[in-house]
């Protein structure tokens, strides 16, 4: 053997190849649940429109969508998650949601919009994310009546 052969040896000839592995959400706490009780939990398919991305995923009944979207690689618009700074908005396109947790006024709710860190889901849904000002004029506009 001739030293002029191992010279040309790097670290990495010698290591398996790197094959990427695909995205995996983390599992949350609905996915322990459904494995610990399967049937127990309910879930609907909820497809999110977000600029030129449509997405469908399943969502428990006990898991805002927000949450689950984010879990799924959804990536959109929110900040506290709590249903408070209206970073979240959305327009619900078809399906109902429970969002008795938001606080987005009742007439801004019957108009169809929702927060998605405090919807969660009681059918199979349709929601499209809109620009933050479009649900902050509405819910201003209802709060000074
Ligand atoms: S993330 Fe703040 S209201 Fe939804």
């Amino acid at each position: 053997m001739s030293t002029t052969s191992l010279s040309r040896l790097s670290v990495s000839s010698l290591l398996p190849p790197i094959t990427p592995k695909p995205f995996r959400p983390a599992p949350t706490a609905l996915d322990y649940r459904r494995r610990r009780f399967p049937g127990a939990c309910r879930a609907y398919k909820v497809t999110i429109e977000h600029g030129d991305e449509r997405r469908t995923i399943e969502v428990g009944e006990e898991e805002t969508i927000l949450g689950r979207a984010l879990a799924e690689g959804v990536d959109v618009p929110h900040d506290c998650k709590l249903g408070v700074c209206m970073t979240c908005p959305a327009r619900l396109l078809a399906g109902t949601v429970d969002q008795s947790e938001g606080m987005l006024s009742d007439d801004v709710i019957a108009s169809g919009y929702a927060l998605l860190c405090a919807s969660y889901p009681r059918s199979d849904c349709v929601i499209r994310t809109i620009p933050e000002e479009e649900l902050l004029s509405l819910q201003l506009a209802t709060a000074n009546d």
